[in-house]
């Protein structure tokens, strides 16, 4: 284990078993139809590249990046693109990629936004979501994890950008923060 993490809350283990779980679902529930996996940067980039690999039906991957966090561990609240899509959307089934759901602004946002361009459906896969956090209603067919109310780091999941690489989900040790 790193040393930075205090307690490791989802292994690698039981992450690639749900992952594949999802896979099973996303494939019956869109069959032989395309869909467009949208992966909200950068957290979601090592959840799109598993999850991916484990859904049977055609897809094709796009890439957006906002920005809701500065390097700090709460929400602003506000949202800008930086990376808008490559792919015109209208007609589609797009499936956006979260790595987690906290206080839904960011995906709230994002979804009133792909929503105007007329995509033919659009979900939402998200790997965590924080339980009884939030602030904003979110419909999202997939969910990974419930996990507490709790700063996590690791499989995409940064704290000022570091972390990202790590395997498994966990908590950071507080010394950490007071760097
Ligand atoms: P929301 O707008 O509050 O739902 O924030 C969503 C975004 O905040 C996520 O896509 C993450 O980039 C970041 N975020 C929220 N909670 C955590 C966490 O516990 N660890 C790392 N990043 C987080
Ligand atoms: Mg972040």
């Amino acid at each position: 284990m790193h040393s930075d993490i205090q307690e490791i809350v989802l292994s690698q283990d039981r992450i690639r078993e749900r992952i594949a779980e999802l896979g099973v679902q996303i494939s019956e529930d869109y069959g032989d139809e395309p869909v467009l996996m949208i992966a909200v940067l950068r957290g979601a980039a090592i959840f799109i590249a598993d999850l991916s690999r484990q859904v049977a039906s055609p897809i094709e991957l796009d890439f957006m990046a906002v920005s809701s966090y500065g390097s700090s561990t709460k929400s602003s609240g506000v949202v800008r693109i930086i990376k808008d899509l490559d792919e015109d959307i209208e007609g589609r089934h797009v499936l956006v990629v979260e790595d987690i759901l906290d206080t839904g602004l960011t995906l709230k946002y994002l979804l009133k936004n792909l929503a105007s361009r007329k995509p033919k459906s659009l979900e939402v896969c998200t790997l965590l979501s924080k339980e009884g956090k939030q602030r904003v209603p979110i419909s999202c067919k997939y969910i990974g994890f419930d996990v507490p109310d709790e700063f996590v780091v690791g499989y995409g999941l940064d704290y000022a950008e570091r972390y990202r690489n790590l395997p498994y989900i966990g908590i950071l040790k507080p010394a950490v923060y007071a760097d």
